[in-house]
């Protein structure tokens, strides 16, 4: 009977504690499963696909050399047009379960594109904990395409950088101003500082990161103008700008082209501000000439132009002498970007379809800035 008794009471303290380690148990269940559910809101919450869509640029006073090679300060200030048909489209996602970032360019995975793109969203990462939006690393899928032929001279890391950043900073959940997006943008590509704006764009050089920074002085429908790019070659330049931009300071010409360059500036401004085409294109040829002189004299020496680069010059010359108002620039590369007005578009791009070296031309006008798009790349 006592032994019954005795019995019976164990078996109810024993089912009184497995009663209260279960109740504590779903209490704690209950507890995480709310936390996890809390992140996945939040991440949705400031976390989405994004996708932009931004245009590339061509200087009329160009960017070369820096005075600060790891915030990308520029030795000095640059003018550019945004350009409405070379495109570079990324979409950038933050996906929890990703152990490192997956980047892919033109349907390819580089290795030296990817690691300077996954600098850029480390950059994006270390801003994005400054504000609280995250507090550990969140890797990224990143899908970018180019309308055009890349690494040719065409400014596709401009383009690319600053729909980069835009994407990646949306898809974060930061919200920047066109200047905070400038300054990071600057700090992947250079350029791209300039190509998160729109229209005809000035880049301050500045003297500390905050003070460098692009903005636009006129918008794409004030000045109608064209650009004609002529692809002599879709070859790889063999010359990465960023390396070029050591070099300036070696030519013997850079210290002049630095006196100069802010009165350059200001006329190059002026002209676009007063319409004034021809003494826009006498200028932007000769800063091109300039700059190549800069190239041309580095140590050690750079010589871009190919055979095809010299003869679309020397057509764009013989067009003008004959009272057609047409311009050559060209960047880090052997393609040729011809300016010209509208109404004389079609008959500079005849003469450039005629020459034997031109194989592909693309015509753009002034840009706006970079748009968001619906549709995303994956
Ligand atoms: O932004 P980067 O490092 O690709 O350098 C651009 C250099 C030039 O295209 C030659 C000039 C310019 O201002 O775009």
């Amino acid at each position: 009977m006592r032994r019954a008794y005795v019995w019976k009471t164990k078996f109810r303290a024993r089912d009184r504690l497995n009663k209260y380690i279960f109740s504590r148990a779903q209490m704690s269940l209950n507890l995480v499963f709310q936390n996890v559910l809390y992140l996945i809101k939040q991440i949705e919450k400031n976390m989405k696909k994004t996708t932009v869509q931004a245009g590339s640029d061509i200087a009329f006073v160009k960017y070369w050399g820096k005075k600060d090679k790891i915030l990308r300060l520029p030795s000095n200030g640059s003018i550019s047009m945004i350009l409405d048909s070379l495109q570079s489209k990324t979409t950038v996602e933050f996906l929890p379960n990703l152990a490192k970032d997956e980047i892919i360019i033109g349907g390819e995975v580089e290795e030296g594109e990817a690691s300077r793109a996954i600098k850029h969203l480390d950059r994006i990462r270390t801003l994005a904990k400054e504000k609280g939006l995250i507090d550990k690393d969140i890797f990224a899928k990143v899908v970018s395409e180019n309308n055009f032929p890349k690494s040719t001279g065409l400014s596709s890391s401009g383009s690319g950088f600053a729909a980069l950043t835009m994407a990646a900073t949306k898809a974060i959940g930061l919200d920047l101003s066109e200047k905070e997006l400038s300054i990071l943008a600057r700090q992947g590509s250079g350029s791209a500082c300039r190509c998160v704006c729109g229209g005809f764009v000035e880049w301050l050089d500045g003297e500390t990161s905050e003070e460098s920074y692009a903005q636009s002085f006129a918008k794409s429908e004030d000045f109608d103008i064209r650009d004609l790019v002529a692809i002599v070659s879709e070859d790889k330049k063999n010359l990465s700008s960023s390396d070029g931009h050591d070099l300036a300071e070696s030519s013997l010409f850079f210290k002049a082209r630095q006196e100069k360059i802010d009165t350059k500036l200001a006329a190059v401004k002026r002209a676009i501000l007063q319409k004034d085409f021809e003494t826009l294109g006498e200028i932007v040829e000769a800063e091109a000439l300039e700059f190549h002189s800069i190239l041309l004299t580095s140590q050690p020496t750079i010589l871009l132009f190919y055979p095809g680069t010299i003869e679309v010059m020397q057509a764009v010359r013989q067009l003008r002498k004959t009272g057609v108002p047409v311009y050559f620039t060209i960047n880090t590369g052997f393609n040729v970007h011809i300016l010209t007005l509208p109404q004389y578009e079609k008959q500079v791009a005849a003469v450039l379809q005629n020459l034997p070296s031109v194989q592909k031309i693309i015509i753009s006008g002034a840009g706006n800035q970079p748009e968001y798009l619906e549709k995303h790349l994956f």
